[in-house]
């Protein structure tokens, strides 16, 4: 048997090609803040910036003509508060721009993350409580609660789908019932059902000013160890009523990418994070890679595994190379 035979021509290598990226596949996550005419850039990950309200609303025309199936917004509030009060604020700066992406690319699916760290002060994706220990946890019934009003919140403003990500118990269930009591049961969940603790999302916090004050996320976020529960956690995300599992981080978690596809036969995501941009960009930008064919090669390689829908700063680049290819 010849294998190379349908290596042989570019036209075969097309032919007999098993997976196929598409713009549609890519979600764009972009940074919000207030002001107007902001575009502040995140010196950890070159090529993304804080956008204010007016300018993200371009930045969303532009994903919709490139085809972008998507963005998911991130909040970056002027004020922190111990409850994380402007990610419910009807005024907050979510919501607003949640209103001006929709006005102004209103085709385009907006999705709105729902976590607390970027709002509160301890920096923290929810309500902070002493524990018994004399050390602290995260409360997980009051973050809940606070969860249920920032959905309904995000949902107001024109969010298409709710993105939870804080690794809460119960987050999608809460949010679900919170949703269908508001008049917004056509609204779609997309969980962040096995989200790790990760070191990969270090620029993240950069860019969303995010940066737990102390300790750190791991009684919380899964371990990167941890493959079974990751399984447990998206049967439970789907059991609650999730439209969408994701797994998060991307390419050091393909494994998890595979099984779950497999086993719940669910739309699938994949976060490819901040970390993950990064590393190519600084690759790239000391001319070590061939950035193009390392970033397609690796969102090729997130699809191939099993993800349906792909998170990626990288997607308007993306978007373009592929509409020339
Ligand atoms: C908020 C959140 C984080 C990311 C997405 N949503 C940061 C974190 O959990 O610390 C990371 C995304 C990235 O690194 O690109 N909970």
């Amino acid at each position: 048997m010849r294998l190379r035979r349908l290596r042989a021509s570019p036209g075969f290598r097309r032919l007999a090609r098993e997976t196929n990226l598409r713009p549609e596949n890519l979600i764009a996550p972009l940074f919000v803040r207030s002001g107007s005419k902001v575009k502040k850039p995140i010196a950890s990950m070159p090529g993304c910036f804080q956008f204010s309200a007016d300018l993200l609303a371009q930045e969303a025309k532009t994903a919709q003509r490139l085809g972008i199936g998507g963005v998911i917004l991130f909040g970056i509030p002027d004020k922190k508060d111990p409850l994380g009060r402007g990610a419910y604020d009807s005024n907050g700066v979510i919501q607003r721009a949640l209103k001006a992406v929709k006005d102004a690319a209103p085709e385009l699916p907006v999705i709105a993350d729902l976590c607390f760290c970027e709002y509160t002060d301890h920096g923290h994706c929810g309500v902070v409580k002493k524990s018994s220990g004399g050390g602290w946890i995260l409360d997980n019934d009051a973050t809940l609660d606070l969860m249920m009003k920032t959905a309904r919140s995000q949902a107001e403003a024109g969010a298409d789908i709710i993105a939870p990500s804080a690794m809460i118990d119960g987050q999608v269930k809460t949010i679900r019932q919170a949703l269908d009591e508001s008049g917004h049961a056509m609204t779609p969940i997309l969980a962040y059902a096995a989200k790790f603790a990760s070191a990969f999302y270090g620029p993240f916090r950069d860019a969303a000013e995010s940066p737990p004050g102390f300790g750190d996320r791991s009684s919380y976020q899964m371990d990167p160890a941890n493959a079974r529960e990751a399984l447990r956690e998206a049967a439970l995300d789907v059991e609650e009523g999730a439209d969408i599992v994701m797994v998060k981080p991307a390419l050091a978690y393909l494994d998890l990418v595979y099984q779950i596809k497999r086993r719940f036969k669910m739309p699938t995501a994949a976060y490819s994070v901040s970390g993950e941009y990064a590393m190519l960009k600084a690759a790239a930008a000391n001319g070590w890679l061939d950035e193009k064919k390392a970033a397609l090669e690796s969102l090729t390689s997130i699809k191939r595994a099993g993800a349906d829908i792909i998170l990626t700063y990288y997607a308007f680049e993306a978007a373009a190379w592929l509409e020339k290819s």
